[in-house]
Order: C-alpha cells, then sequence, then structure tokens
C-alpha cells in the first residue's frame, strides 16, 4: 500500500438532489472518526451543479470538497444557453472539475475542447479531474496506450498548473460494467501515464493518477498492492454511502 495521499473522488453523474445531502453527512459522519487515525486520504463529490451550493453550504469538515462534473470552455459570461462556466462553478463553492469524461466525449467533446475547458478551470484555480481512457475495441486492436498518449498531448498543455492535476484512467468499457482491469494491465498503464508526464512535461514527478471503472466494496481490495494507483473514482457506488464508506474502509483492511 502506498504511503501517499489517496484520493477518493465520488462522481455522481446525473443523481441526486436536495434530499441527497444525508448521503455526503453519513460519510462524513464516518470519516470524522476514520481521518484521526488515517490522514493520507481526501474525499472528493463531484456533483450536479444544482447541488453544489447547497452541499458546500452544509459541508462541516474541510477534507471534504465538493466539485463539478464539466464546465464550459468559455470562461466569462457569454450567451451559452445552458451552460456553466468555470468561474460560476467556483462561485457556488466548487473546488474541484472532472473534465473529458468518457460520457461528455460521447456526446461530442473533443481533445481540442476538452483542453480550453481544462484551460479555463485552471484559470479560476480549479482543480482538475482529467479523465482519459480507451473503448473496448481500442483495447481488442491493442491501441490503449497510443489512445492514452493522444488524449494527454492533445489536451494537456506543457505551461498548465500541475498542482493542480489529477489523472483519471477510466477505461470506457470497465464504466458501469462491472469489469475492471487485470492488476498486470493496471500497473503497466499507470506506469505508461506517469512516465509520459516526467519525460514530455518536465514535471519531477507525476500528477496524481485515479483508476475509474466499477469500483466497488469488493474489488477495492485488489487496487491497494498497486502502489502506482493514487486513488480513485467512484460513479454509482459513490451514491449510497454504505458502499461508498465501505470502498474506504476495504481499501485500509
Ligand atoms: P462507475 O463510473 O464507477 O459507475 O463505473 C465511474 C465514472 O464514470 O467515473
Amino acid at each position: 500500500m502506498t504511503n501517499k495521499l489517496v484520493y477518493f473522488i465520488g462522481n455522481w453523474k446525473m443523481f441526486g438532489d436536495l434530499t441527497s445531502i444525508k448521503v455526503i453527512k453519513n460519510v462524513e459522519k464516518f470519516y470524522k472518526g476514520f481521518v484521526k487515525y488515517n490522514k493520507k486520504n481526501k474525499i472528493v463529490f463531484c456533483v450536479p451543479d444544482t447541488l453544489i451550493n447547497f452541499l458546500t453550504k452544509n459541508l462541516k469538515s474541510k477534507r471534504i470538497s465538493i466539485g463539478a462534473q464539466d464546465c464550459h470552455h468559455y470562461s466569462d459570461y457569454g450567451a451559452f444557453t445552458g451552460s456553466v462556466n468555470a468561474s460560476m462553478l467556483k462561485n457556488s463553492g466548487a473546488k474541484y472539475v472532472i473534465l473529458g469524461h468518457s460520457e461528455k466525449r460521447f456526446e461530442g467533446d473533443t481533445n481540442k475542447l476538452i483542453k480550453k475547458k481544462i484551460e479555463s478551470a485552471l484559470k479560476k484555480k480549479l482543480t482538475v479531474v482529467f479523465c482519459i481512457g480507451e473503448t473496448s475495441k481500442e483495447k481488442k486492436y491493442k491501441k490503449t496506450f497510443s489512445v492514452l498518449k493522444k488524449q494527454i498531448a492533445d489536451s494537456i498543455d506543457k505551461k498548465f498548473d500541475f498542482k493542480k492535476i489529477i489523472i483519471a484512467y477510466e477505461p470506457v468499457w470497465s464504466i458501469g460494467t462491472g469489469n475492471v482491469p487485470k492488476s498486470h494491465d493496471l500497473r503497466n498503464i499507470f506506469k505508461f501515464i506517469k512516465k509520459y508526464f516526467k519525460s514530455n512535461y518536465k514535471v519531477k514527478s507525476s500528477p496524481p493518477v485515479l483508476y475509474g471503472g466499477s469500483v466497488n466494496e469488493r474489488n477495492i481490495s485488489m487496487f491497494p498492492k498497486i502502489s502506482e494507483i493514487n486513488g480513485f473514482l467512484i460513479g454509482g457506488s459513490s451514491q449510497s454511502a454504505k458502499k461508498f464508506i465501505a470502498i474506504i474502509k476495504n481499501y485500509y483492511k
């Protein structure tokens, strides 16, 4: 198990209303005791924009943060019906934003557009959780490494503030399917991503790299031994306090 900070970032997707605060309150209650003997972790819930301000105002623990799941690439106000920019997210209390999620890529986000979104989020001092990952077809044709390389190269600029960037490796074929990659493959992929950052971006150490895709309270036990993994982006299982807490507990078992 790693001695470094471990992230547990929930991605609520299109889930949650005002009553969903009970999920976060329950996690907060558990975490208050837990953090006394294990401080090397960080919890974030990336929620729909409609809940950011409400949840931020009602959170007591500074060790739990609220984030968003996307932002518009334009950082000022503008004629973009239905859109929310990074500055508005920041103003409502968000500290993090997920960008490049495959579900947004399916809706049309290109590497180039994601780069603009990252730029605008960093400008507003949000921490970016930048998602990358190959589809099952790309995996089948052994294109995983070239896909990841292109996603990073096309969206991450050398001038970016790397202290504000977290990478989330989320194989598309794993999201919501119950299938997770083999430990051996994960180790190779995480090594590749970290090495790529060190050699191409002149950073002393790579940004943290998280794993995402069907993480649950059972399969979490396979991850502690993969020391290259700096945490998790958790979708479905983050919508339940019971599951989310069990993931954290079982990771440290
Ligand atoms: P999942 O989603 O945990 O439900 O597979 C992960 C994600 O989409 O970030």
